[in-house]
């Protein structure tokens, strides 16, 4: 069976690293990995595949940044091209990107299958782009590898079910394969210069990045909290902020980091701040509190016993949240055994 995955963002390679690992060990599977280059730097891109022995893709398209329609429509026709070259049986897309969006369109075009990894999240939000590009994928998709319950409830809602298998979700089942790497060498994986004792932050979504207003609050609320902050800084937003935000002192802005020292940095932080999907689950995963800077989220199972906690942008909700005592209850196993990879094999091996 020959697939071509299709990746192009940091939390795609992450999600990649385990599927790939998992699928290429099974002998009937050829997989082609296409990165369709919207994630570039080396910290953004290189490092992941480095780090997490990811193969190198047999295609780049380096289609870099762009506006929406221009990064799609780069990407449609570069898929395009190499599908109509390899011939897959199947393609493989990852979660929500514009990378997602445009695998799936131009495998769907051709009338080759697509199956989805991450498939039913819903924000309800359609003011996100990752809102517009999971619809269109699921809806697209012959087959449907849905993290959660509520993912599955959410494509069942919308006539998809014969389609949709729950599988877990393949973050968890790299949480629990690279946690013990580190284990075994946590000094290897520890970031040089930073507190003993801090919040853990990261900010790129749209929502904030563009909005000066939704980033001046939170800068502001972080300048209140007055405990140190540790922020990987997205370039997205280094962009934005280095003209528009005095940055508090209590801030130290560090340079994105590879998958395992940012697994560190979490297991050392007392909470996490953020409004990245990956990282509010691998805070769960982790056992770590974890503030969401956005007004909803896809990861609802996380917002019991204040394991998450939504504040959006505002300086008071963020400050009252992070004074919440973190949760006596242990995190619950929503999102599968850590076997996902696993089950999403058997499925393509069956489809
Ligand atoms: C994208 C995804 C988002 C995902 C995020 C993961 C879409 C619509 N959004 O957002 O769902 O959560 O990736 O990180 O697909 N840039 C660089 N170097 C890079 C990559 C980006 O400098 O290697 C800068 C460029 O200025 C670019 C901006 O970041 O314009 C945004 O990059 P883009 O890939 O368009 O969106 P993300 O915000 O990364
Ligand atoms: N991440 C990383 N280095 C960083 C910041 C994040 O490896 O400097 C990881 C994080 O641990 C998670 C993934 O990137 O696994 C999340 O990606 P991101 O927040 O960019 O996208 P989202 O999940 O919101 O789509």
């Amino acid at each position: 069976m020959k697939i071509v995955s299709i990746v192009g963002a940091r939390p795609q390679f992450i999600k990649a690293a385990t599927v790939s690992r998992i699928i290429r060990a099974n002998p009937e599977i050829n997989e082609i990995l296409l990165h369709t280059g919207q994630h570039y730097d080396e910290n953004m891109s290189d490092v992941f595949f480095r780090e997490l022995n990811i193969p190198v893709p047999d295609y780049n398209l380096g289609v870099g940044s762009d506006t929406h329609a221009g990064q799609t429509g780069k990407m449609l026709k570069g898929i395009e091209d190499i599908l109509l070259q390899e011939k897959p049986d199947c393609t493989l897309v990852y979660g929500d990107t514009n990378s997602t969006l445009a695998g799936a369109l131009a495998a769907a075009k051709l009338h080759i299958p697509v199956a989805h990894v991450e498939a039913g999240l819903r924000s309800f939000n359609r003011i996100m782009p990752e809102e517009i590009n999971r619809i269109v994928t699921d809806r697209i998709s012959d087959l449907l590898f849905a993290p959660t319950q509520t993912a599955v409830k959410n494509l069942t809602g919308e006539g998809l079910a014969s389609i949709t298998h729950f599988t877990g979700d393949v973050m968890y089942d790299s949480v629990l394969y690279y946690r013990e790497r580190i284990q075994d060498d946590p000094e290897k994986y520890k970031t040089d210069g930073i507190p003993d004792k801090y919040l853990l932050a990261t900010i790129h979504r749209a929502e904030n990045t563009d909005n000066h207003e939704a980033l001046k609050n939170i800068f502001l609320a972080f300048s209140k909290l007055g405990q140190d902050i540790v922020l990987p800084i997205h370039p997205r937003t280094r962009k934005i902020i280095l003209s528009s935000i005095d940055m508090p002192k209590n801030v130290h802005i560090i340079d994105p980091v590879g998958y395992l020292q940012m697994m560190k940095l979490t297991m050392d932080a007392s909470k996490v701040l953020t409004d990245s999907g990956g990282l509010q689950k691998e805070a769960y995963f982790l056992g770590k509190q974890c503030i969401t800077l956005r007004t909803e989220t896809e990861w609802v199972e996380t917002l019991h016993d204040h394991w998450n906690i939504i504040t959006g942008s505002d300086p008071e909700l963020i400050e009252n949240a992070v004074g919440i005592a973190p949760p006596s209850t242990p995190p619950q196993p929503f999102f599968g055994s850590g076997k996902s990879a696993g089950i999403i094999l058997e499925k393509l091996l069956s489809f």
